[in-house]
């Protein structure tokens, strides 16, 4: 107990003699290095949502304006976009003139016609030119007639790869009174239940002929009277090209004489696996293609070996080697107008891609249908027995295509 009394009393003291003792606070020290980082926190709550963004509804009550009206603020594009096959997809005959194109011309319309007897001319920029007469029905025959399934009326542009001189050839030749449904998609602000300058020939009625900004981009009368406040649609879906770059809805790549039919490219790609690419990754939709080969600059935005570096480094044959991709993988086995069944070569290049080299056909027993890849005849023989390069027999080819572009072991010297 004495002990205890004795430590508490020294306590009490040393408290007593530290209260004293205490002079003024000394100044405040440096501020020590910042510590490590502290664990991540909780997910924070949810953030208020934005304003709605630009929807094609914005668009609606705007009416058609015309791609003339759009040079007006987008010049360079619109300047791009008439020299593309879009802008020239469907032509009025006006006064009996002959109609214009960028790089190509048209001559005479079908025997029995003058340019006054055409109401319009469907295509004629790129392949081919089919005509309309006055009452907008496709012309199959001679004024007034049918029944000659020889008569010559679809007009095939000249082809220096095929060795074609421009020409008349027959396109349902005969058939009597064609009502004309290719409007659809070659048009803009197409409308199925209207009725074009009342002719009896045509199914629907649209803004504008060929297939033009608003097409695309939706109506533009409300945009170009405020540009940043109503903004134009943009779709760059492979989905979006498709409504016209396929020929229906059942999936089937349609064929017919040894080649695959034309405007099916979205058909094509759907059976590739570039379907997780789109259209516009490729291409620019301004300019097209034909208008950039025209100028012998390169066809589209990106190349192959942007994305397949290691194939473009890798091709067993070595006298392959300066070749461009699409020689083999986009192998001209899509028919527009000129078809060499012999050659296995035809007037456009597949989007197939993938080549097979196990695949002996190309096409089912009725030769209707296309299968989804490419066959040895048809990615090889257009050079190997087309004239270009020495025929080889298909136990070569296929040793030679199978592994394509497996890196070779290199020999010891
Ligand atoms: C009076 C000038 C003017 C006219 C005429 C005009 N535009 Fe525009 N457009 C603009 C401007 C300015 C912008 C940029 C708006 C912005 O960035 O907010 C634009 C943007 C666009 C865009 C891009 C929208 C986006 O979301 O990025 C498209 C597509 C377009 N216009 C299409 C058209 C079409 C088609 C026409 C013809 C029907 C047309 N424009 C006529 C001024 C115009
Ligand atoms: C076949 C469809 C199609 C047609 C026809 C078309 N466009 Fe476009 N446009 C597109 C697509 C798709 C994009 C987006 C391209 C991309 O981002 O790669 C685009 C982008 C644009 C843009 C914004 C981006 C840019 O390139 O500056 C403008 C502006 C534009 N288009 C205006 C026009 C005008 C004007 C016309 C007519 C002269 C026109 N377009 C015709 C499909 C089309
Ligand atoms: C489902 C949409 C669609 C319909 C319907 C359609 N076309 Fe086309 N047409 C296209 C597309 C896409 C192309 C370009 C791509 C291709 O040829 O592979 C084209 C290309 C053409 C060309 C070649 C153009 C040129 O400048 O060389 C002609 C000619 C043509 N079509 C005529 C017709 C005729 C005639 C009909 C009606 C009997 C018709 N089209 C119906 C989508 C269509
Ligand atoms: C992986 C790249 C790629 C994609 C994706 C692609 N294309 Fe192509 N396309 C090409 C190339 C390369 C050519 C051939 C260009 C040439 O002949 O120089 C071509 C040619 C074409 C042609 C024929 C033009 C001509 O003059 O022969 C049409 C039409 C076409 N493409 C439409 C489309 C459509 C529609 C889509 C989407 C469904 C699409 N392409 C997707 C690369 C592509
Ligand atoms: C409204 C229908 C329609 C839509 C949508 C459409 N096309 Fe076309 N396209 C056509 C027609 C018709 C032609 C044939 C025009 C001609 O040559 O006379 C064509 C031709 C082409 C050509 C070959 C002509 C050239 O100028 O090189 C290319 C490439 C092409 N389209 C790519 C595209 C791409 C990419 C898209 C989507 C961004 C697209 N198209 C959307 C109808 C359409
Ligand atoms: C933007 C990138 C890109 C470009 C450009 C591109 N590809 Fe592809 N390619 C792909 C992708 C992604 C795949 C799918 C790869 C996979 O699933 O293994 C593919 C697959 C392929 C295949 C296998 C196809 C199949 O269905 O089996 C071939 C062949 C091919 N590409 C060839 C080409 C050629 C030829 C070109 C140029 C015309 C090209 N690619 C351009 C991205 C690209
Ligand atoms: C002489 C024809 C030929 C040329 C040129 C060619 N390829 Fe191929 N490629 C083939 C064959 C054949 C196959 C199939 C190989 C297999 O399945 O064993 C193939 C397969 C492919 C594949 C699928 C994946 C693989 O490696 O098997 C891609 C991707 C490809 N090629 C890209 C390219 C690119 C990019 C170029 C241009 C730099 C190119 N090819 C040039 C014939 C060619
Ligand atoms: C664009 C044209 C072209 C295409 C497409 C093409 N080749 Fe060739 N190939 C040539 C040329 C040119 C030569 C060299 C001269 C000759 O043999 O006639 C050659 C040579 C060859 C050789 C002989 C190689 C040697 O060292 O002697 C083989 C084997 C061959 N190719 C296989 C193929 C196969 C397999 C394909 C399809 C997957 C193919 N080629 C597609 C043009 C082509």
């Amino acid at each position: 107990m004495k002990k205890f009394l004795a430590v508490v009393s020294g306590l009490i003291l040393l408290i007593i003699i530290l209260t004293a003792c205490t002079g003024p606070q000394g100044e405040q020290g440096p501020i020590g290095p910042a510590g490590p980082p502290g664990p991540e926190g909780p997910q924070g709550p949810a953030g208020v949502e934005g304003a709605p963004g630009p929807s094609g509804e914005s668009l609606s009550g705007a009416d058609y304006v015309g791609a003339q009206v759009c040079s007006g603020c987008h010049q360079a594009i619109y300047d791009t976009h008439a020299k593309s096959g879009h802008a020239h997809a469907l032509s009025k005959v006006v006064e009996g003139k002959t109609p214009e194109f960028p790089f190509s011309t048209l001559t005479d319309p079908p025997q029995g016609y003058s340019w006054t007897d055409i109401s319009y001319v469907i295509g004629g920029y790129g392949w081919q030119a089919i005509f309309a007469n006055k009452d907008g029905f496709i012309i199959t025959d001679e004024p007034g007639k049918s029944g000659n399934t020889q008569y010559l009326n679809q007009y095939n542009l000249d082809n220096e790869a095929l060795d074609k001189s421009a020409g008349f050839v027959s396109f349902r030749a005969g058939e009597a009174e064609v009502k004309n449904d290719c409007v659809a998609c070659h048009t803009t602000g197409y409308n199925a239940t209207g009725s074009q300058e009342n002719l009896a020939g045509v199914i629907g009625a649209w803004k504008e002929d060929g297939v033009q900004c608003e097409n695309c981009h939706g109506p533009g009368s409300l945009h170009i009277k405020n540009p940043q406040g109503v903004r134009m649609y943009i779709d760059r879906s492979s989905q979006a090209c498709g409504q016209c770059h396929a020929q229906d809805e059942t999936g089937q790549l349609h064929a017919k004489d040894s080649f695959i039919n034309h405007q099916q490219q979205f058909t094509e790609i759907a059976k590739s696996k570039h379907l997780v690419l789109s259209c516009t990754n490729c291409h620019d939709p301004h300019s097209g293609v034909v208008q950039l080969a025209q100028e012998k600059v390169a066809t589209t935005k990106t190349v192959c070996a942007d994305c397949h570096y290691n194939e473009a480094n890798n091709q067993k044959v070595t006298l392959h080697k300066n070749f461009e991709c699409t020689q083999c993988h986009m192998a001209p086995m899509v028919i527009n107008a000129w078809g060499d069944a012999t050659k296995f070569t035809a007037d456009m290049p597949t989007h197939l891609f993938g080549i097979n080299p196990e695949q002996v056909g190309q096409f089912s027993e009725d030769g209707l249908t296309s299968y989804s890849t490419i066959s040895l005849d048809y990615a090889c023989k257009h050079c190997h027995g087309g004239g270009i390069a020495t025929p080889k027999d298909d136990a070569l080819l296929k040793q030679t295509a199978t592994g394509y572009h497996q890196a070779q072991a290199v020999q010891a010297p």
